[in-house]
């Protein structure tokens, strides 16, 4: 025991030292060795995937803010860099990209352009395509109840029973105001489970809910949303698309386990599958051969109840077999165990303990504990277990592994182990977005190495243009070039950030 409050605090795991490679040991590792991806072959095997950085307009246009970002990226020639997740519906959703329609090639071709421009041709650009369901902020209990609440019996009955029996006959808004009147915890039992979270979290549509018919009709209409997003990501000269089928959103609630459709696409592991492979199969049909089609999935939902590692395995061999050119692990990052929003935010699906683990801090578990594992190459294992299944059924399909990986022993070793066949790094390329360049280069003394603390991911959550602190750090330090040719460093909205990392 000890009273040292530094020490008490001293739960986090270091930062590891690590030993950076010479140009020579880079050039002869497996990490910058090319690879396969379908019909490409990326010239390494370092990849940057998927991260918003809330910079597109509000109409979901390229901006001059997202392309500087990605030539940034773009300036260390990774061997893939995936664009944030690119909503494939025509239905306004804030500063996040769309793909939705014809509209937004123009612009994605400009980006496309850049990332090839700033790569010299080097790096293959992906662009990740989502579809999302309705998640509305934490309402005002007043309003929640005045307005959004849809009276049933159960609410009357329910007011008889704790006495309340003139305003349970009365008309709807006695008993509305007879239920604000309430205790909290009265009203709470009073209500049914979704009615619940709808109050204390925000109503939130799930793919089970096909009494709405927009829900049910899903299957019928996402392949050939899919698809048609996927011929525009070709037409303005990208390379692939990863399909987006993990984390909080609908494809990865299809897979889930908790996905109780009775309609063919939900219950037996077979069932959830389904509308993942008819997705691939139509975005197939639409791109051809001559174009990389991969996806994102869960290696684990980590939450209650949720698809394991097993399940993980199963949909792997039948996407393998499907002919998808990649296969990208991710964990957890689901609604179900998310922490309650503030009044008037929105449930954000990084808050709980599947949210940790998808983008583990260097908190994640107590650095004293026997066994704890840290964030660095935490869900490694996961890649792991994927790959070796995909590889016993028959199938080469690449694997991609992520979380936490910060250096070059901890990718190399990855490779070696046969773990995964590309290392994807989120917030060490965020953190520095010329480090895959810098460890090519034999320059590693120079990276600026992640914290892992998640103040970049704190932004995300409060729809905030994403940056990293450390760039703060060199606010004075000039831009390599800017999209205006300005020599002016381009700040965040509140002025005190910059946007692009320094050179
Ligand atoms: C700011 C931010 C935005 C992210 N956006 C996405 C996204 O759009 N799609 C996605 O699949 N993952 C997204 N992620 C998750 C990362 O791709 C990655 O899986 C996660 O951060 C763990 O990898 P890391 O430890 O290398 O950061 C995001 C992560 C961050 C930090
Ligand atoms: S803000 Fe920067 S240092 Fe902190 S976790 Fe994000 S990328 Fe890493």
């Amino acid at each position: 025991m000890t009273s040292d409050p530094s020490e008490a605090r001293s739960r986090v795991h270091p930062i590891p030292p690590t030993r950076w490679p010479t140009r020579e040991e880079a050039a002869a590792s497996a990490l910058f060795s090319p690879a396969k991806l379908g019909p490409r072959t990326a010239r390494t095997r370092t990849w940057v995937p998927a991260m918003v950085p809330w910079r597109a307009s509000d109409d979901g246009e390229v901006t001059p803010d997202v392309r500087d970002w990605y030539r940034r990226f773009a300036d260390a020639r990774p061997g893939v860099l995936v664009l944030e997740a690119t909503g494939i519906r025509d239905v306004p959703s804030g500063p996040l990209l769309r793909i939705g329609h014809e509209r937004f090639v123009p612009g994605l071709r400009e980006l496309a352009d850049d990332i090839r421009r700033h790569s010299g041709g080097q790096t293959l650009a992906l662009v990740q395509l989502i579809d999302f369901l309705a998640v509305r902020r934490r309402p005002e209990k007043d309003k929640f109840v005045q307005r959004f609440l849809e009276l049933r019996r159960a609410h009357r009955d329910g007011l008889e029973q704790l006495g309340h029996a003139a305003a349970a006959r009365g008309d709807d808004s006695a008993v509305r105001r007879a239920l604000l009147e309430l205790p909290h915890e009265q009203l709470l039992a009073l209500l049914a489970p979704r009615e619940r979270e709808a109050l204390e979290f925000g109503y939130r549509e799930r793919v089970s809910d096909t009494h709405l018919p927009h829900i049910a009709e899903l299957p019928r209409v996402l392949p050939e949303l899919f698809a048609r997003a996927a011929v525009r990501a070709r037409d303005a000269g990208f390379d692939g698309v990863e399909l987006h089928f993990a984390h909080a959103y609908t494809m990865a609630s299809f897979l889930s386990r908790t996905n109780e459709r009775t309609d063919g696409y939900g219950g037996s592991p077979a069932q959830r599958a389904r509308l993942a492979l008819e997705v691939f199969a139509a975005v197939r049909a639409a791109v051809g051969r001559d174009f990389v089609v991969g996806c994102r999935f869960l290696g684990d939902e980590i939450i209650e109840g949720g698809s394991r590692s097993e399940d993980a395995c199963f949909y792997a061999e039948h996407f393998a077999r499907a002919g998808f050119d990649f296969l990208s692990l991710s964990v957890g990052g689901k609604f179900d165990d998310a922490k309650q929003p503030k009044v008037g935010a929105a449930v954000y699906p990084y808050t709980g303990p599947s949210g940790h683990e998808c983008m583990p801090t260097v908190r994640i578990d107590d650095a004293r504990e026997p066994g704890a594992r840290g964030p660095f190459g935490r869900n490694l294992h996961l890649a792991h277990a994927v790959r070796e299944h995909v590889r016993a059924a028959g199938f080469e399909t690449p694997v991609v592994g992520a979380g936490g990986i910060n250096s070059f022993e901890l990718a190399e070793d990855a490779l070696r182990r046969g773990e995964c066949d590309f290392v994807a790094a989120a917030r060490q390329s965020l953190a520095d977005p010329d480090w895959w360049r810098k460890l090519e280069e034999g320059r590693g003394a120079h990276i600026r190495r992640c914290e892992f603390t998640n103040y970049c991911e704190g932004l995300d959550q409060q729809h905030k243009q994403v940056t990293c602190k450390l760039w703060d750090r060199e606010l004075g330090a000039p831009m390599p070039w800017t999209s205006a040719g300005a020599a002016a460093l381009p700040l965040s909205h509140d002025g005190k950030r910059r946007l692009i990392a320094p050179g």
